[in-house]
């Protein structure tokens, strides 16, 4: 009962903490659907009315997501142009995607629903809906079908969906090759 009381507790406070999250960037201009999850060391960028995220999105920790490129720095002061200039674009993300950890998404990008971006990339270029695209530049490696299928060949999944961490943990440390 007690560890049933504190795993409701503790769902209860990371969901309102991702709430809370979500809201203030819908506050700040950003698009975000319901269900997206954004861990707190990410970055919605200096725009965050130029960004659009779908429903159930899982932002890992320490994504970067910019929509200028400071580049034009260099150009303004090279006197390029009559007045200073910016350089952006708009990123949007759709449904159900995954965006790895220490990932950076560039300016104009666009990617598609049921994504995983490997953790680490740099995407500099759309990503096509129901696939896994990773690296610098991010690419894609397979689609999602193939991802399911080498990781079930490869036993990595463990039904620990609905464990308490405690359970988890044990369960985890006996099990996980
Ligand atoms: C991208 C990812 C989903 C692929 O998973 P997978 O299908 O099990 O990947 P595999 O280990 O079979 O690798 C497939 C190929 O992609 C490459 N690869 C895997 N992850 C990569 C990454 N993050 N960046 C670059 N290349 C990657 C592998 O080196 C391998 O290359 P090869 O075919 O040339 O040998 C996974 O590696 C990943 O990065 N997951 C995110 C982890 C994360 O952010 N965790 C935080 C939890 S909140």
């Amino acid at each position: 009962m007690i560890k049933k009381i504190i795993k409701y507790v503790s769902i209860k406070y990371y969901d309102s903490s991702y709430e809370r999250r979500r809201r203030y960037l819908i506050k700040k201009g950003a698009q975000i659907g319901e269900g997206t999850r954004i861990r707190n060391i990410s970055s919605f960028s200096s725009e965050p009315y130029l960004i659009k995220v779908g429903k159930d999105v899982l932002f890992s920790g320490e994504v970067f997501m910019t929509t200028h490129d400071g580049g034009i720095k260099v150009l303004n002061s090279l006197g390029f142009f009559d007045e200073s200039n910016d350089k952006m674009g708009r990123i949007i993300i759709g449904d159900n995607c995954f965006i790895g950890q220490k990932s950076v998404i560039l300016p104009g990008v666009t990617i598609g629903n049921n994504v995983i971006i490997g953790a680490g990339s740099v995407v500099s270029k759309d990503i096509p809906s129901n696939t896994v695209a990773a690296g610098i530049p991010a690419k894609v490696i397979c689609s999602i079908e193939e991802y399911y299928k080498r990781n079930l060949e490869k036993g990595c999944f463990y039904p620990t969906g609905n464990m308490s961490s405690q359970e988890k943990k044990e369960y985890l440390i006996k099990s996980v090759k």
